[in-house]
């Protein structure tokens, strides 16, 4: 028994704890969900077209309330305390929601302030857009004529210069082209890296078995399975992904899990 490793356990940024939500129309969207993200890691949340993902993330975001259960963010109840979770995460939807007048500079400055960042310079700006690979031309053009992965950039921006511990993502590579999507898990993989904890929601099978240090699949509201990266190589997640779906119960993981191979 290694007591020691007990002892040094990280603290979760992100942990939902039985966490539940039925909507006003009786729809059970989440059910009992429990999950951790920890410092320095990515969890991916996998799973169909209202599978409860979203409903999840705007638990965490306070947009929504659970019906029961806890979302705490750094160890903050995220409903019982928003403005004091908030300002622990960061946040980057599938739409970034920015303003179309205001320029790729404008709407980092108006974004990070609101975040609470004061303390920035037009430069520090410039440098978190070069990061996230805006070209310099595009930094005083208004957001109306940029592409979705270009807007996508100045929320990743943002996200990097508020620099709170959590971020959540709801399926920030959604329509961007391969090259935009696989620079994006580039930069979250770096994010991670600097212990950065990252809660993000995916159709991406490929990408959240590349990057991701825990998949979790929901269905029907109910995590189905999680897997950590380790339990994850040389198993075919597209395959497991679809066999979960398919109704497939935790007592036939095992052996399905021995039986895929990488395709
Ligand atoms: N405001 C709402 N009122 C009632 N039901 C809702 C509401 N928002 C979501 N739902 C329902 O809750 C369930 C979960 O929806 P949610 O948006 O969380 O799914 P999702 O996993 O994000 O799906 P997608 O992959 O399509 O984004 C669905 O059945 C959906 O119809
Ligand atoms: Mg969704």
């Amino acid at each position: 028994m290694d007591t020691m490793n007990e002892t040094i356990k990280q603290a979760p940024l992100l942990e939902a704890r039985n966490l539940t939500k039925v909507y006003e129309d009786g729809v059970k969207a989440l059910d009992n969900l429990d999950l951790q993200v920890l410092p320095g890691e990515i969890y991916a949340m996998l799973g169909g077209n209202g599978a409860g993902k979203t409903t999840t993330i705007n638990i965490f975001l306070d947009f929504i309330q659970p019906t029961s259960g806890q979302a705490f963010i750094n160890g903050i109840n995220a409903n019982e305390e928003p403005l004091e979770a908030k300002t622990n995460i960061a946040f980057v939807s599938e739409n970034v929601q920015l303003y179309p007048n205001f320029t790729a500079i404008q709407n980092v400055d108006f974004f990070v302030r609101l975040g609470g960042r004061h303390n920035y310079s037009r430069s520090d700006y410039e440098t978190a857009l070069n990061r996230v690979g805006l070209q310099s031309q595009a930094f005083d053009k208004k957001l109306k004529d940029f592409s979705k992965g270009m807007r996508q950039k100045c929320g990743i921006a943002i996200a990097i210069l508020k620099d709170s511990p959590a971020i959540l993502l709801d399926e920030p590579t959604s329509g961007l082209d391969p090259k935009a999507g696989k620079e994006f898990i580039r930069l979250i993989g770096e994010l991670r890296d600097e212990g950065k904890g990252i809660l993000m929601s995916t159709h991406d099978i490929f990408r959240a078995k590349e990057i991701a240090n825990h998949v979790g699949i929901l269905n029907n509201g109910i995590l189905v399975a999680q897997k950590t990266q380790a339990e994850l190589k040389g198993v075919n997640l597209e395959t497991l992904y679809v066999e979960y779906m398919a109704g497939y119960m935790d007592e036939a993981e095992p052996s399905l899990v021995n039986n895929l191979s990488e395709a």
